[in-house]
């Protein structure tokens, strides 16, 4: 990554986190279920790259829109994001007990008060986004956008199709490439698309954000891939080598690491052509390229 890419994303950070920090946890301050609201700030407050958000963000800024205008969108994406590790963290799912270098939600605050924290993360994501502010008309095309890349056709119905992947002899390339596009896809596809809603895109703007998104989703994953196979559980923050030992499928056990590698280049660079229409695109070009190289 040149010099300048990476400065541009360390600008976008210290603009960007402050403010989506300033509004993340506020929600879960107050509240008769004291011990749930803490269960779903332990897993917020931990951190975490804060990719879904930030993407959403640049998009709406991309398009000419206000930032604030697109605040409630990436409010509501973290949310899910983070309901979906606290619940694929659990026994019944990956059964892992390190996230965002910290112990798993459930290993906190048991696994029924974690089932609860991912069920509250991810109707408070609807809330919020219905809430405002914003245009009201841009905010409900938002919320259809995340449905569907939230539920069973987007990241849950991925999700099934990881755990049935684990008892699978036999599978394609074809099957690994939808696992990756529905389980982690669908929610990067959406955090750009929704940005681009949120900011007013015109139609071939919002075209061009969705297609970025969606190679840029795949590449996501595949990275997660390499690095739980080449990184350490103090890089990740999560525990690595997991996904041979759990028979996942994954780019690394299907083409191998350098085919993994190459496939990330790939889809990187589809990311680059897709945004390459857009006028305002050098922080999103910049993020492309760092989600490639990042090490956790
Ligand atoms: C991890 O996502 C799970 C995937 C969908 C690959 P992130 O790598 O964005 O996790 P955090 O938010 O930084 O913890
Ligand atoms: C998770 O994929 C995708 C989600 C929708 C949460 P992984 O199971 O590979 O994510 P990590 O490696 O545990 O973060
Ligand atoms: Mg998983
Ligand atoms: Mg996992
Ligand atoms: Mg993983």
């Amino acid at each position: 990554m040149s010099q300048a890419a990476a400065s541009r994303v360390q600008a976008d950070l210290e603009r960007l986190l402050p403010l989506l920090d300033a509004h993340l946890t506020a929600a879960f301050q107050q509240g008769e279920a004291r011990r749930l609201a803490e269960a779903m700030r332990y897993s917020l407050e931990a951190g975490g790259k804060r990719v879904r958000p930030v993407l959403c963000l640049l998009a709406a800024e991309a398009v000419g829109g206000q930032i604030e205008s697109a605040l409630p969108g990436a409010l509501a994406l973290e949310y899910i994001h983070t309901y979906s590790l606290i619940h694929d963290d659990l026994p019944a799912m990956d059964d892992d007990d390190l996230r965002r270098g910290r112990p798993t939600n459930h290993k906190v605050f048991g696994e029924g008060h974690a089932i609860l924290a991912g069920d509250g993360l991810l109707t408070e994501a609807f809330r919020v986004l219905a809430d405002g502010p914003g245009d009201p008309a841009r905010r409900l095309e938002a919320l259809a956008l995340l449905a569907e890349a939230a539920g069973w056709r987007g990241m849950v119905g991925g999700q099934a199709l990881d755990l049935e992947g684990e008892t699978l002899d036999h599978y394609d390339f074809d099957h690994l490439r939808l696992i990756h596009r529905l389980k982690t896809g669908a929610l990067l596809r959406a955090s750009l698309e929704m940005g681009a809603v949120l900011g007013g895109a015109a139609p071939d703007a919002r075209q061009a954000l969705r297609a970025t998104g969606e190679a840029l989703g795949l590449a996501f994953q595949i990275q997660d891939d390499i690095l739980d196979a080449t990184a350490t559980d103090a890089d990740l923050g999560k525990r690595a080598g997991k996904d041979a030992g759990r028979g996942k499928i994954t780019y690394p056990s299907l083409l191998g690491l350098d085919g993994a590698r190459k496939a990330l280049e790939e889809a990187t660079e589809t990311a680059l052509c897709r945004l390459a229409s857009l006028p305002n695109r050098t922080s999103l070009e910049a993020w492309a390229r760092y989600l490639a190289q990042r090490a956790n």
